[in-house]
Formats: C-alpha cells, structure tokens, sequence
C-alpha cells in the first residue's frame, strides 16, 4: 500500500521524486505530495487529493529547487482521501516532514499523550502523530537521529517511513517495520523508496532495509541500525530486471502489456528447470529443502486473492499427482485461527509481491509453529522471499497493472513443476504421463500466443455483456479454481458483481439467480469432466442463461450449448489452466475498458496490500 520516494544527491530532485512516485502509484493512488528542502533550508510541501498527475498540475513546480526531498503516493487507512490526509504529514511547528506506509496501531493513545503535552493536530491520520512525537523527541534531545529512535520505540504497528527535519537538512531518516523500503546507491545521489520500481532507472544497486531497522541517509553516505541501536552491516543487491521491463511498451494498459507477455513470461519460469529428455524437474532456490518437500507429511499453502486461487489449484494437483494431503488456507484466517503444524508439515507461501503483509504474518507464524517454508515468490529480494527457509522465484517480471494476470500464469507453473519433481520422486506420476506433460510445456508458449493473436475476437462479446450486473464462472476439477480467477478479475476491474463457483455446486443455491440477463462463463475443456459440465450447461440454458463457454479448439459439440465460444488450443489437463485463464483475462479486459473504468488502477485496490 501507498509509495514512497526520497532523494539526497547532486541533482534537483522534484521532477526525479515526481517520476519516482508515476511508476509507484499502482501500490496507492488516492492522493500524492512531495516535501522538498528549498536553497533557503525552507521545507517546501505540496499535496493534493487524486493522482501524482492532479499534483503536479495544481503548483507550478518548475520553480522549486532542492537536492532533498521526499514524496508519497497514498492509499487510505486512517481518514478518507482528501488534500490535509495526504502526506507528507508536519508536525505542529512544520520542523518535521514525514511520509510513511503502514499502521500505527498505538496513535490515539499517542495522541492522547501529546495534545495533553499541548500538541494540536490539522489531519486524522495516525502519520501525524508520528510526524508530532518526532518532534517532541527532538525538542527534548536535539538529536534527529535520536528522536526517530526514541518515537520508533513507542509505536505499535507497521511502518515503512521517510523523515526530514528543517534544523538537520543534511540528511533523510528512514525506517521500516513491516512495510518494505529500500535504497539504491547512485553516482553522488542516494534513492529512497518502498518499491525497486522507483530506482531502477537511477541504479541497479540497491539495499534493502530489514524490520526493527532505520537508516541514516546523507549526501555522502549512509548508515544501517536497528531501532535498538546496534550497527548492521548489510550487503549491496542488484536489481535483476530493466527499466523498459516496467513500462507499457506501446500497449494502452499495463495490464493489457501483462496478459500478453505470458507466454514469455512462462517460459521464463520453467526455462533451465526441467530435463526433457528424463522429465527431471530441477528447482535450485528449493534443493536445500527437497527432501522435505517430497516427504512432507502434510503440505499446506498460504495466500491471498489471486495467488490463493493458484494455491487452490496447488492443492488439486499435489493431491492428484503427489499423494500428498494438501491444505489451502488464506493467510489472513490461518494466522488467527490456531493453525495445527507438525514435525513435517511444509508450508507453501504463494505471493506476487513477496510484500503482503497478511501473508508474511502467516509465514511467520508457520515458521515459529516449526514448519519448513517455501515460497513461490514474484519480487526478487523481497520481505517474503527474504523470509522463507527456501523459494522459487516465477520470474514473470515487474507486475504493474493491479489486476494479477502473468504472476497467476507463472504460479500455476510453478505450481506444476513443484509438481512434477515431488511426483517424479516419490514414484506417484508415471513416467509416460511425465513425458506427455513435459513436451505439452515445450509447446505450452506457442498455444498461449495462439490465443492472445485472436484477442480482438472478445471485443465483441465484452461489447455485448459490458452493462450485465452480474456475471457467474463455472468450472470443474482443476478449472474450478480457475472459474474463481475469471469472477475476481472480473470484478476487480469492470465493478461487475461475478461469482465463481464448482459447476455442480450451482444447483445447491446460485441456479435460483438464473434469468436471461444472467451471463453464465463455462469452463469446459474436453477433458473426464466434460459430460459432466454439458449437463450443468443444460441446466442453466434451461433458464434461459447466457452462455459463454471457454471449449477445445476442435470441439464441435458445444456449439450446441453456447450462445458465444471462447476457443482455446487442447493441451494436458495440468495444463488446461494456464491456457483457459488467457480468455478470462481478456473479457474483463475488455469489458472494463467497454464500460470506461481504470484498469491498471481501479478503484479501492491497491497492487500491494502492505497492511493488514
Ligand atoms: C488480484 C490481485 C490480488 C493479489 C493479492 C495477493 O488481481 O492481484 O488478489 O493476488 O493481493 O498479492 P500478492 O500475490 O502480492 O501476495
């Protein structure tokens, strides 16, 4: 949730903060605001509701000259959206200027403690208070760096946060507590930011900071300590992807980018990991933890939204395939509810962003029940993929657009090729059906194109359905997970109130829904489930539904079901997923764009839910 940007160096840094927080605002873009330290040694704040475009065409920029700053892009926890909400937040005197992400759990009591101390507040939001306790800390030891510490150590909550301060201009403080922040070292210039997307097109080396960690950053240099004090050492990283990786290369949306690059973004998750010749599967990131995997008496993966419907399916095929008892559980309920963890159970940790912060408290409450973790993870150097006993990267590329598409793809993979090498292991996957698998992978990139060349096919239809009120999403077997995917991304960015649910389940309750407005999507590949999935069509057209179906290419027979037919190319029913999930992601592409609404930033969403 929300951005942050800072800059220190030898360059005037507005325009360069302003770029920073544009490439941020998929994490939180209901309003934005820079405070930068003019040539007087004046902090000058600009802030407004609305995007960082809204920001900067209200103040004539142009004008304000400085070499440190900082800036935020804003997704609402604490007071609705408007000018005075925004950040950076002063304190009362305006000495202090902060930006922050994350939750200060404690800020009433704070409050409460400064206004008796006879502090005053102009916002509702907990940053204030924090902005406020800075300073009273500091009026009482004069030292900056002293003041952050000693406000730090009486919050409650989560934090990633950048602050300055007009009496030490020299230098920005930075600090995080479950919200993720990091710096990269350019030439004479030090970038402050929550996201690699806002410092890649400085520098590839980065340095990420660790929970209960602040850090000191000034022109010349930085230094890393926890909030207790002690002096940390920490190693440069470098980024492993390019700047063009994270922009829109020519497309209207990102998200438009991002279903079409799947097919290259598969291959980069499978490439150099399996043998074809003997259908081994090798996962570097989880050797150490192999044996584990393959004897685990119990597997259970943990997620949330997108990447929990990948785990859904996750469960389907490790228990198909692997004979393993798999759980899926969101992160959010499995922290909270007692989880059972025994000696060889093995936790799964799916996340796009590695930064979820329902999922890294999941994570760590798996790993101190003793579990052995693994994660499935996007972000390269992330909280989670930091976290975790061991992982496997899915290598999609930065994910931009808020909507998940290629992350989903690339975890359904990566899902598959875990798969596949417990199965090869264990015995439980035979040999001829391992080989049918591994060369429909080979083929699986050419099919995926296949679809997305035909994508102006589902204009039309989006056109047809793009004022529906409700949507529902059928599936069986291994496309039941897959129906759920189709109804979020559906309703995520189009408004659209979509259900997804196992076909057969519809009888039990949402066939009552059923009228000649209500547009029924049908997963039906011609896989053992099929017969099954023609009667559940029976039924809802003899409703009067509209159906749609996703079918085979060479599927005849369903053209006498379906009202319109989305093809997709056969492959193995492993696979069937990956490919019937394209079409899904088109038609709400489509029906959004239809209808006007923002795809890449829909309204409410933020691409990563650092709070709880
Ligand atoms: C939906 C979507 C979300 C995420 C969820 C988990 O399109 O993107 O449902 O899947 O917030 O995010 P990660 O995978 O980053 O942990």
């Amino acid at each position: 949730m929300c951005g942050i940007v800072g800059y220190i160096g030898n360059r005037d840094c507005l325009g360069l903060i302003i770029d920073g927080l544009k490439r941020l605002e998929y994490r939180g873009y209901d309003s934005a605001g820079v405070a930068i330290l003019n040539e007087d040694g004046e902090i000058n704040i600009f802030k407004k509701k609305g995007k960082v475009k809204e920001l900067e065409s209200q103040f004539d920029f142009k004008k304000l000259k400085g070499h440190t700053g900082i800036g935020h892009t804003r997704w609402a926890t604490h007071g609705e959206p408007n000018d005075i909400n925004a950040h950076p937040q002063s304190d009362m005197t305006g000495n202090i200027s902060l930006v922050h992400n994350g939750i200060i759990e404690n800020f009433k009591t704070l409050k409460r403690k400064l206004e008796n101390e006879g502090y005053t507040f102009t916002s509702d939001t907990d940053t204030e208070v924090l902005a406020n306790l800075i300073q009273y800390h500091f009026k009482q030891k004069n030292d900056f760096e002293l003041a952050v510490r000693l406000a730090l150590t009486e919050v409650e909550g989560t934090y990633g946060l950048a602050v300055m301060n007009r009496s030490e201009p020299d230098k920005i403080i930075i600090a995080r507590m479950g919200s993720p922040l990091m710096f990269g070292l350019g030439k004479d210039e030090i970038i402050v930011s929550s996201d690699a997307a806002a410092i890649i097109n400085i520098t590839k080396n980065v340095i990420y900071l660790e929970d209960g960690e602040m850090a000191v950053i000034k022109f010349d240099g930085f230094k890393i300590k926890t909030i207790k004090d002690e002096e940390i050492y920490r190693e440069v990283m470098k980024l492993d992807y390019d700047l063009e990786e994270i922009e829109k290369s020519g497309f209207d949306h990102y998200m438009l980018k991002e279903i079409c690059e799947q097919p290259e973004a598969i291959q980069n998750t499978y490439r150099g990991r399996i043998n074809f010749g003997n259908g081994e599967v090798k996962l570097g990131g989880i050797e150490s933890v192999k044996d584990d995997i393959i004897n685990a008496r119990k597997i259970i993966i943990i997620a949330c939204g997108t990447a929990w419907h990948a785990g859904l399916l996750g469960e389907y095929m490790l228990e198909e395939y692997c004979r393993i008892p798999t759980e899926v559980e969101y992160a959010s309920e499995f922290r909270y509810r007692n989880p059972i963890i025994e000696k060889g159970d093995v936790v799964l940790v799916i996340s796009q962003s590695g930064e979820t912060a329902d999922t890294m408290a999941a994570l760590k409450e798996a790993k101190r029940l003793g579990a052995v973790t693994v994660g499935i993870v996007n972000s390269v150097g992330s909280s989670i993929a930091r976290e975790v006993d061991a992982g496997t990267y899915i290598h999609a590329g930065p994910e931009i657009g808020v909507a998940s598409t290629k992350a989903f793809t690339c975890q359904l993979m990566s899902l598959i090729l875990i798969t596949l090498m417990i199965g090869k292991s264990k015995g439980t996957i035979s040999e001829k059906e391992l080989k049918e698998i591994t060369e429909e992978i080979k083929v699986l990139p050419d099919k995926m194109k296949e679809i997305i060349n035909k994508r102006n096919d589902y204009k039309f239809i989006a056109e047809e359905f793009k004022d529906s009120r409700n949507f529902l999403y059928l599936g069986r077997g291994f496309n039941f997970p897959v129906a759920l995917e189709g109804a979020l991304k559906l309703k995520e960015i189009s408004y659209i109130h979509a259900e997804g649910y196992p076909a057969a389940e519809m009888k039990h309750g949402p066939i009552a829904l059923i009228d000649e407005n209500m547009p029924v999507v049908f997963i039906a590949p011609k896989d053992k489930t099929y017969d099954k999935i023609i009667s559940n069509i029976e039924e809802i057209k003899a409703r009067k539904g509209k159906i749609i179906t996703i079918a085979t290419q060479d599927d005849n027979e369903i053209n006498n079901y379906s009202d319109y037919i989305l093809r997709v190319p056969k492959t193995h029913p492993i696979l069937s997923p990956i490919l019937n999930s394209i079409p899904l992601q088109f038609l709400s592409y489509y029906i959004a764009t239809a209808r006007g609404c923002n795809v890449d930033q829909p309204r409410n969403l933020a691409k990563s839910v650092t709070v709880e």
